[in-house]
């Protein structure tokens, strides 16, 4: 039996997870603890960097020792403590990374790096999915950061087949719900709204990248779009960048609903089109999704029902970033012999590599 101990800070959550790996190889989620900052971020519309680690700080000891305590663990018997050192925050990755450094030091346990997406890869290896999955798979990673379509050949065997040209599907859901005044992250507000919208009332256009970017994305045409539909015609200037507006800025007919369940039908179909094309190319077994944006119900509905695969996804605790997904990528590298020593740094830019080909697997300019 291997316990293993992940500590997350690489954005807004600081998080600590217990997970036991089995004889059998198996995993088992022996506690999970989330200190959630995004009620102070609201405030700011978007998450603000030098809060969010000063908030890391304040929050790491209570975590993990919340941590242990419920999964009722004494230090000594751990065998490993996994951290998120990349991509992420600098300032917040910081203080995960250096906390479990000083762990390992003083509870002289071996330290193992995780890539935070190979982490919301391996959340699947903690639902009944798991002893289904088998290789190759195909990943769609989509969060605030990232919208990833990566290809699993093996465990730590990755290949990059697509990701986005600008926003990462979040940051749209994002922008977009700051755009029709809904409260951050917009995600989850888009489709609460949607719920009672016509998605038909405005029939966004579904980018097409064309054959040079088969497995890309882009949805800053769709934000664009949107921002076209809300806003009344331009008469004066206007600031560029600036999304947020008053609801006096917004033309009086806009339905919110309407446009909310129009943005996510078109954000949907051109992540599920684009991984159906992946997934048909590339002979995979199954299609795995991880991430915040999988918490979405209509991409979870519409992605099992255009595909004839099987197509999995964690619950919902496990979409949104934790470290039980850190915890299980940590069992996984721990078995395979992965070490780091104290020298461990963090890499706000880091993309998701196969093993052992830590530096080369991606060309640099489709780092995340
Ligand atoms: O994985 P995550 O917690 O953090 C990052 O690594 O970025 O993902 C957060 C993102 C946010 O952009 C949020 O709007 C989005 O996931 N999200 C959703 C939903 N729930 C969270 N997007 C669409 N529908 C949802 N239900
Ligand atoms: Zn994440």
């Amino acid at each position: 039996m291997t316990l293993i101990l992940g500590i997350e800070t690489s954005c807004d959550e600081t998080a600590a997870a217990v997970v036991e790996r089995g004889p059998d190889g198996a995993l088992h989620l022996r506690a999970n603890v989330i200190a959630s900052q995004i009620e102070v971020h609201r405030q700011y519309g978007g998450v603000f960097p030098e809060v969010a680690s000063r908030m890391h700080v304040e929050a790491i000891a209570p975590v993990v020792a919340e941590a242990l305590s419920r999964a009722a663990v004494e230090p000594e018997r751990l065998d490993a403590i996994a951290v998120t050192h990349g991509p992420g925050l600098a300032g917040s990755l910081l203080v995960g990374v250096n906390y479990a450094k000083g762990l390992c030091l003083s509870w002289d346990k071996p330290l193992v790096g995780v890539n935070h997406l190979e982490g919301h890869v391996y959340s699947l290896w903690l639902t009944e999915y798991a002893p289904r999955i088998r290789f190759p798979v195909l990943c769609l990673v989509t969060s605030g950061g990232h919208s990833e379509l990566i290809l699993m050949s093996d465990h730590g065997q990755y290949r990059l087949l697509g990701s986005t040209l600008d926003d990462a599907a979040g940051e749209a859901f994002d922008k977009v719900g700051r755009l029709l005044g809904l409260p951050y992250p917009g995600g989850p507000s888009i489709q609460r709204a949607a719920q009672d919208g016509d998605p038909a009332r405005y029939p966004f256009t579904r980018a097409a990248l064309g054959p040079e970017h088969p497995y890309d994305f882009s949805f800053s045409g769709l934000k664009t779009a949107v921002m076209r539909a809300v806003q009344p015609p331009v008469t004066g200037r206007r600031t560029r960048g600036d999304e947020s507006m008053s609801p006096d800025q917004r033309r009086p007919d806009v339905n919110i609903a309407d446009v909310a369940a129009g943005f996510q039908s078109a954000a949907v179909d051109m992540l599920v089109d684009t991984t159906a094309r992946a997934a048909a190319d590339h002979n995979v077994t199954a299609v795995l999704l991880a991430g915040g944006v999988s918490a979405n119900a209509l991409l979870r509905e519409t992605m099992r029902s255009r595909l004839a695969l099987p197509v999995y996804y964690p619950p919902l605790a496990l979409c949104t970033d934790n470290a039980a997904m850190i915890a299980a990528a940590g069992c996984f590298l721990f078995a395979r012999g992965v070490r780091h020593g104290l020298a461990l740094d963090v890499r706000p830019m880091y993309p998701l590599a196969s093993a052992g080909d830590e530096d080369t697997a991606f060309h640099p300019s489709r780092d995340l």
